[in-house]
């Protein structure tokens, strides 16, 4: 029996007390409800019927997924059911990509037909480098990729066609692919160097290393414990559930656009500080104070709420982000080859004094994925600008699998919320000789 003496059943009572009528709705797995059943609770029968308000909808399931599970409140992250942390130690970028893309860890020939696919496809037409001629000198990486990609749909027309699973497994090959070689160009174009064509016997971020730091002069050879560590951070970085950018791609994919325009709106929602932006935005923080000496001081002014701690806080994790915890071991790997980066003092610092602080700890705010990437970004040679694309090189293949997802999903519709409209009424025009 229920506290209210009644057998329990799988179903919420609600009590309309303008009207004093009650209601009964399903509850679905979870503590779940389905929002179209607040639409039957009305006071006329002729009213719109109840809704949710819920801004950046902070407790609003929009679909159902296999992709990413995340449980913010014990710190786990698990991609397809394997944890974070056994892939980060075990497997590729490429292994973990077709995990997400395709729902279980290839065999070896899977995993090896993945492989040559993504590879054959890693150059980009002549165009794009054309394009990114058009671009200011100094023009941010980041959009320079956000315009980049968006026009690859002008390249693959077909695209279009994104009911037909076999163009669309075509189209994920070829962003997968192209993105880190579109990345290396945008990153060259900034520093004013030719571009490095893709080379196919190198891996994944051994090639993309290579397109990046290789100079005329002299061959370049990826360090294997840097592109292990690129590697590992691509893992960390691939999918991550209904964030910002995520929804975006989805958002976009809902009316049925090409993959490469939505993955340009998603690049753009994650260009932003609070998002992706962040990695960069950190790195800027850290300069900015300058010595550990002026962390505390910094401090303060977080907790006065005149600055706020960029790489800290997350909207779903209230402890420590499992992310973080990894990145901050490959940083220590990292900096064993490459120069320890000064800028790791004051990081340590800020997190040593916030974790201790009141204002954080009320408020569940710990170092999250983008708070150490930053210096190890920086340690292996990327210029600030590049650190947003490198978190959208991997992230394209969370955006592509959760796309694949809602094209496969029967209950997905065009996404289209509802607002509360609190504008003025009805009222006349006024010829604009007679305004006041
Ligand atoms: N520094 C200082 N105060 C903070 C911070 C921060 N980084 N993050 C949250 N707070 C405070 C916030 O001011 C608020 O305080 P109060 O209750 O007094 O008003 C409280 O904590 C709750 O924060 P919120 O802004 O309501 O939380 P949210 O879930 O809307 O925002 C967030 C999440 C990630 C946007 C935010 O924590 C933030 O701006 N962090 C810094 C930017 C950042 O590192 N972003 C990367 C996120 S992880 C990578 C990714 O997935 O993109």
């Amino acid at each position: 029996m229920g506290d209210n003496g009644t057998e329990p059943r799988d179903t919420l009572t609600i009590r309309d007390n303008r009207t004093g009528r009650d209601y009964e709705v399903d509850i679905l797995e979870g503590d779940v409800i389905r929002s179209m059943d607040l639409r039957k609770i009305k006071v006329e029968d002729s009213d719109f019927g109840m809704m949710a308000y819920d801004p950046a909808f902070t407790n609003t399931a929009s679909t159902h997924s296999t992709v990413t599970y995340v449980d913010g409140g014990k710190g786990i992250l698990r991609y397809r059911g394997y944890p974070i942390e056994q892939l980060a130690d075990q497997s590729s970028h490429l292994e973990v990509a077709y995990l997400l893309l395709k729902g279980e860890l290839p065999t070896e020939a899977e995993l090896e037909g993945f492989v040559s696919d993504v590879t054959l496809h890693t150059c980009v037409h002549e165009n794009v480098e054309d394009l990114l001629e058009g671009f200011p000198d100094d023009a941010h990486t980041m959009g320079m990729m956000v315009s980049a990609v968006s026009a690859l749909s002008t390249f693959y027309p077909e695209a279009k066609n994104v009911h037909d699973p076999a163009v669309r497994w075509q189209q994920i090959v070829r962003l997968v692919a192209k993105m880190p070689t579109m990345a290396a160009y945008a990153c060259r174009r900034l520093r004013g160097l030719p571009y490095v064509y893709p080379e196919n016997e190198l891996s994944y971020t051994s090639n993309f290393l290579n397109m990046l730091f290789r100079t005329e002069a002299k061959d370049y050879e990826p360090n294997p414990v840097l592109e292990r560590a690129l590697d590992v951070l691509f893992i960390l970085h691939a999918d991550h559930e209904q964030n910002c950018s995520t929804t975006t791609m989805r958002a976009i994919g809902s009316s049925h656009a090409d993959p490469y325009s939505a993955v340009a709106g998603a690049m753009a929602a994650l260009y932003g500080p609070l998002h992706g932006g962040a990695n960069e935005a950190v790195l800027r923080m850290l300069e900015r104070i300058g010595t550990p000496e002026n962390v505390p001081g910094f401090i303060e002014l977080v907790k006065t709420k005149k600055e706020r701690l960029m790489g800290f806080g997350h909207r779903v994790y209230k402890v420590y982000d499992p992310r973080a915890s990894i990145i901050k071991r490959t940083a220590d790997e990292v900096f064993e080859v490459t120069k320890r980066n000064p800028l790791l003092d004051i990081a340590l610092d800020l997190e040593r004094i916030a974790l201790n602080e009141d204002y954080f700890i009320e408020r569940n705010l710990y170092p999250n994925v983008d708070f150490y990437s930053g210096m190890i970004y920086q340690a292996m040679g990327f210029p600030v600008e590049m650190f947003p694309v490198l978190f959208a090189i991997p992230r394209t293949v969370g955006w592509l699998s959760q796309w694949e997802e809602l094209l496969r999903d029967p209950e997905q519709r065009i996404a289209r919320p509802r607002q509360i409209f609190v504008g003025e009424d009805e009222r006349d025009y006024i010829p604009i000789g007679e305004r006041g």
